[in-house]
């Protein structure tokens, strides 16, 4: 038997107040979207089906690396109307789960139970939960044998059917072959002038299909993204388990609450994080690193021992073992430092090799550079890489050092061993050992007077 899976995406949103269909709004960095189809890829060979309606073609567009088949609706005319429109493409052999865009926390392990109550597609099963407050949402009638008989939407409910706490979900699993019988019969006769794919269930006890009931194992799954509050409420729920599986894998946190990851991270033994820090793609972060507070990290691998100090920005660097970055440092794509190398604070490094040990501490720019090893980069030093054109590359020789506030006009090469006065401007090469003094002579004049006011 397969398995076909179909998440609805078509509905626009209107209370999330955005251009940006609903479902591509982000959850830790990722569409929301992005999660339920990540989350049924996991249950195995799912073929997955997709309906979409309000932003279709930004939708198909923002979600790549999933294997989806597009059903569009171009009228919202209801939850049973929009599966419909999927059903032509969804293999009649298939037992088909119905999942919802913006749902975005459902959990695998939550859907697989769901799947394993339809008896191989003979039964209907549907997530239901009980909630203190189920205004709204469709209520699950059962009989006094506590079968379940159907669901009533809030708005077609009687008064008693209104004290139900037992509500829908929406998320279901049947029969495709059952769903093509019974989709065609739908009638958009009720309160909302729709065709409720929830009118199944009546059918489905009409034919003596077994109706089943299980319940998710917290309510977060269930919870569904209507606007921004929400969102917020899911991605804090999210980031929170998160950080409880870093400090399972032996992570320091230095408050569970104040950390974001949107990607992943990889971690060694004793990794302390501080607070108010982004991670953000892969980044991998060694034995013993600590991060302290509000650095963000995107894409960067960080060697054994390497500390960075606050307020850093590193994307898509390099940094080898026992290296020392910020606080206030910016690594730019490319950065790359070799172990025992110290970016300090107000530092940009881009496209770069810093040297084994080499030293870049205060206030500088290093853009397109090789630095060798053990050399020391004096503060305000700055490569002028770029002449507005074209980029050119500063090289920079083992044990070198560049005095305070020099400029060095690339193409150019400062040897192993040389060094440059402070206040330099060096346009040409120095060989190794060499110093080179490119500034102003000093003239001091004796017996000056300062003007006076007229
Ligand atoms: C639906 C259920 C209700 C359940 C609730 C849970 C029905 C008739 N009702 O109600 O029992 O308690 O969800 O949240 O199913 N959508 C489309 N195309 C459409 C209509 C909806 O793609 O034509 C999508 C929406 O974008 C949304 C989802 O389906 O993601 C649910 O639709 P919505 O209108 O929110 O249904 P509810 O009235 O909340
Ligand atoms: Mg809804």
């Amino acid at each position: 038997m397969t398995l076909a899976v179909v998440t609805l995406a078509a509905g626009k949103g209107s209370r999330m107040k955005s251009d940006l269909p609903k479902v591509l709004h982000p959850l830790a960095g990722q569409p929301m979207l992005a999660h339920v189809l990540s989350s049924a890829a996991q249950l195995g060979d799912a073929k997955q089906h997709v309906v979409i309606g309000h932003g279709a073609e930004k939708v198909r567009e923002q979600i790549s690396g999933f294997d989806v088949s597009w059903a569009m609706q171009t009228e919202q005319k209801g939850t049973g109307h929009a599966v419909a429109q999927a059903m032509p493409e969804v293999d009649p052999e298939a037992t088909v789960l119905v999942l919802y865009g913006d749902v975005p926390l459902i959990q695998t392990d939550t859907l697989q139970k769901l799947l394993d109550e339809t008896h191989q597609g003979q039964n209907l099963a549907l997530l239901t939960v009980e909630l203190a407050d189920p205004t709204g949402y469709g209520r699950i009638v059962r009989d006094a044998a506590d079968n379940i008989q159907a669901i009533v939407e809030h708005k077609d409910a009687t008064p008693e059917q209104h004290q139900i706490r037992e509500v829908n979900t929406g998320i279901l699993a049947v029969s495709a072959r059952l769903l093509n019988e019974w989709l065609p019969k739908l009638s958009s006769n009720n309160a909302q002038g729709e065709y409720y794919l929830t009118d199944i269930i009546a059918m489905a006890v009409d034919h003596g299909v077994a109706v089943r009931a299980i319940h998710p194992r917290d309510e977060y799954e269930v919870q569904g993204v209507n606007d921004r509050l929400q969102l917020a409420e899911l991605e804090r729920v999210f980031q929170r388990q998160q950080a409880d599986e870093l400090m399972r894998q032996g992570v320091s946190l230095a408050d569970p609450a104040r950390i974001d990851i949107r990607g992943s991270v990889t971690v060694g033994s004793d990794v302390r994080i501080d607070v108010g820090c982004v991670f953000e793609g892969d980044v991998t972060l060694a034995n013993g690193v600590h991060i302290g507070p509000y650095c963000v990290i995107k894409n960067a691998v960080l060697g054994a021992g390497t500390q960075v100090e606050s307020h850093s920005l590193i994307d898509q660097a390099t940094v080898a073992a026992d290296c020392s970055v910020g606080p206030f440092a910016r690594l730019r794509p490319g950065a790359d430092l070799a172990d025992g190398a110290k970016v300090g604070n107000f530092c940009e490094v881009k496209k770069s090799v810093i040297g084994k040990g080499s030293k870049v501490n205060h206030l500088t720019y290093i853009g397109d550079a090789e630095i060798g090893t053990n050399a020391n980069i004096g503060a305000g030093t700055i490569t002028c890489n770029y002449d507005g054109v074209n980029k050119f590359k500063t090289e920079i020789g083992d044990d070198a050092f560049i005095g305070s506030n020099s400029s060095l006009v690339a193409p150019v090469k400062v040897g192993a061993a040389a060094t440059v006065a402070a206040g330099s401007v060096i346009t040409k090469e120095v060989a190794d050992g060499e110093l080179a003094v490119a500034r102003g002579k000093q003239r001091n004049i004796s017996g000056w007077e300062r003007p006076k006011k007229n």
